[in-house]
């Protein structure tokens, strides 16, 4: 029987941490804003938006809403950018991706300032994060590293295997728990033997997008299981990790939902935050 890792809990103690920081702002004049850009009409992405200033209001962070329409140029969405940078009663910037296919994620990213990149997705975040220095983490994988210590799991000298390598979680995943003095290991849709390499993880961090991928055979008994996957199937929420095998095995695992999900939404409202505090 797994500990099951509870990331609605976690992720209240984060809003709680964020919320005194941003009264104690307050007395200090300062309330924290978050700029959300959303660009078209996709109704997943609608719905995101919509919980993250639920989560900013329960903070104490102004949300400024700006919905621009799917035919939108890159221009108007440069000069929307550049007139959220020079706004200083904003503190932090996020443009809901994905973006409508006309424009140029990259260039968006790389356009908001890196103070305000709460996302953590600015090529110079991710810099730092290479270098070891002061910056924003890419939320998602920022906490599961903080539902890692929360369960006091520790993951230093543990051999960790990442599946998945994209620049939202996989890779900043896996420098995260390198810098937390972790074996880390990457692996892909051209690892050759997956099951196999994913036994050897004592910590084992599943982001592929598969439904239900990493089953019994992948886990190594008594490894740390996180399930960063959130699929859309007939069945419902599903993770990358097929909880009803993996569970009995493993010695910790993230649910899904309730599990990573929340989390990253609390480490965007932590990170506004601490943006508001760094000026
Ligand atoms: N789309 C899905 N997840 C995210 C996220 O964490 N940040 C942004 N900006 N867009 C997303």
């Amino acid at each position: 029987m797994a500990t099951i890792i509870d990331g609605t809990k976690v992720a209240a103690a984060v809003r709680e941490r964020a919320a005194a920081a941003a009264s104690e702002l307050a007395a200090h004049g300062v309330r924290p804003c978050l700029a959300v850009v959303l660009v078209g009409d996709d109704p997943a992405s609608a719905s995101y938006v919509r919980m993250k200033e639920r989560d900013c209001a329960e903070v104490g962070i102004e949300s400024r809403d700006h919905r621009l329409v799917a035919e939108t140029t890159q221009e108007e969405l440069d000069a929307l950018i550049d007139s959220l940078n020079d706004d200083p009663s904003v503190h932090g910037i996020l443009v809901q991706m994905p973006l409508p296919a006309h424009l140029d994620a990259e260039s968006v990213i790389a356009r908001i300032s890196p103070c305000k990149d709460v996302d953590g997705f600015h090529p110079e975040s991710l810099g730092s994060l290479v270098r070891g220095l002061p910056g924003f983490r890419a939320c998602t994988p920022a906490g599961v590293m903080e539902m890692l210590g929360a369960y006091g799991i520790d993951p230093s000298g543990m051999n960790a295997v990442v599946v998945g390598r994209s620049t939202i979680v996989g890779k900043p995943m896996a420098l995260l728990l390198l810098e937390a003095n972790a074996t880390v290991t990457v692996c892909h849709s051209r690892t050759k033997d997956l099951p196999a390499v994913c036994r050897g993880a004592d910590l084992l961090v599943a982001a592929i997008g598969r439904p239900k991928m990493i089953d019994a055979s992948y886990v190594k008994p008594g490894a740390v299981v996180v399930d960063v996957g959130i699929n859309r199937t007939d069945d419902g929420l599903v993770g990358d990790v097929d909880f009803e095998s993996v569970e009995p095995i493993a010695s910790a695992i993230t649910p899904v939902p309730g599990g990573v999900g929340p989390m990253t939404r609390a480490m965007l409202v932590a990170n506004t935050v601490a943006a508001a505090s760094a000026r």
